[in-house]
């Protein structure tokens, strides 16, 4: 327990149309009955730890913002007022040192639609976008199922940590056809937060060769204490060129809520793109529970944060000495951000296949590396942000599975 949070507490999942817990991704069933009376969740025969989700209440501020609103009865269309802008820019300001005017606010249903959006609006068929592999895979899937070429500037892994290849992201953005890149910021699934310096870099090589940099920061306010997240809107000046995307629902666990916000500064940029958001699309009105939550969150949230990366924090040292001391042939890639831990198995000299069969036959059910592109095979994906004994039990079946 970590001061006055309990994020050891148990909460049962099954049957609460938990994607995480009832969906199983390869068959696409939902497998779970009602857990038999007295099965505590870590005892469940697959313990999912892949799906970037917590096995965590929200915070008590959250949850008394939604009690009251839903105790008024109305859930009508909504509207963005000066309160919520407010609590965004007050937020951004003092986590990150960003001032964000109230005009470059817009929602969507998550990072992931917006990116899309994006992507239709700003790009034609074939052009190329930029990632940095192995990545979050939607990003990759939303500019190939968008008919987008993926220009690939991957990370390089030197065996303990992942950096940036400037010199080949400047090879391939001054391609013609180079019109967009999506930069995730922490990085999925690698857990860098970028540095001012390589992210004044990337800017820099995007302003050079017009390129729109689209930052998806949504794992931004997940940094450990012993890194720092600097959001790029904060540091360069080529706001013409720049999207962020964010939302409070990876730090406070609300993907559920189905609200984020794209961040758009150049004012012919957020006209194209709202073109497309509301004539198009016809999204009107923002999701009333979601900005209700995020209000609370940013107004209110930031002891039960601090006090969640705490925990998280501890949930990472444990991993990593369970690895040293049971699985010495796995290395974890030490996080700057994110509760999905990146591990390395290459060791073990096992497909993505193989380590995958494993381990769900032990019990344990991780997401292959090979997900985020061809770079991550050998690797595995594990989430943290649930209780303590989870983990435990998830690292207990790891090594039973990987004995062999
Ligand atoms: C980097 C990154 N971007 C976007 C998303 C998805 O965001 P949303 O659910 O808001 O579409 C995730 C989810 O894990 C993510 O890790």
């Amino acid at each position: 327990m970590t001061q006055a949070y309990d994020f050891d507490a148990p909460i049962e999942r099954r049957g609460t149309r938990s994607i995480k817990w009832s969906l199983d991704e390869k068959t696409g069933v939902w497998h779970d009955p009602p857990a038999p009376l007295g099965q505590a969740p870590h005892e469940a025969e697959l313990l999912p730890m892949w799906l970037a989700d917590m096995d965590l209440a929200a915070a008590p501020p959250i949850l008394e913002a939604l009690r009251n609103r839903i105790d008024h009865g109305v859930f009508g269309y909504t509207g963005l007022d000066d309160e919520f802008y407010d609590s965004i820019n007050d937020w951004a300001q003092r986590r990150h040192g960003w001032s964000i005017d109230h005009d470059w606010v817009t929602t969507n249903t998550g990072v992931m639609p917006a990116i899309n959006l994006l992507i239709q609006t700003f790009t034609e068929s074939d052009d190329g976008v930029l990632v940095q592999s192995p990545v979050f895979h939607p990003i990759s899937q939303a500019i190939e199922y968008n008919g987008r070429t993926l220009l690939d500037n991957a990370l390089v892994y030197d065996g303990t940590r992942y950096n940036m290849d400037l010199d080949d992201l400047a090879t391939k953005a001054s391609l013609a056809s180079t019109k967009m890149m999506v930069l995730c910021s922490p990085h999925n699934p690698v857990g860098r937060v970028w540095q001012p310096q390589e992210l004044r870099a990337v800017a820099d090589i995007c302003a050079a060769n017009d390129i729109l940099l689209i930052s998806d920061e949504i794992h931004g306010d997940l940094t450990y204490a012993w890194s720092n997240f600097v959001s790029i809107g904060s540091l360069i000046e080529h706001h013409d060129r720049l999207v962020v995307c964010t939302s409070p629902s990876k730090a406070f666990n609300l993907p559920g809520l189905k609200l984020s916000l794209t961040i758009i500064p150049d004012a012919r940029i957020r006209d194209a793109y709202l073109l497309t958001l509301r004539n198009q699309n016809e999204i009107f009105g923002a999701n009333l529970l979601g900005t209700t939550a995020l209000t609370a969150a940013y107004q209110h949230g930031e002891p039960w944060l601090e006090a969640l990366i705490d925990h998280l924090a501890g949930n990472v040292k444990y991993v990593h000495e369970f690895l040293v001391s049971r699985l010495p042939h796995l290395r974890l890639v030490r996080p700057d951000a994110l509760y999905l831990l990146w591990i390395d198995c290459r060791g073990l000299k096992k497909s993505d296949a193989e380590l995958d069969a494993q381990l769900r036959k032990a019990g344990v059910w991780l997401e292959r590396g090979s997900t985020y592109g061809a770079a991550g095979e050998g690797f595995l994906r594990m989430t943290v942000a649930t209780p303590r004994k989870m983990v435990e039990v998830a690292m207990e079946r790891m090594a039973r599975g990987l004995a062999t």
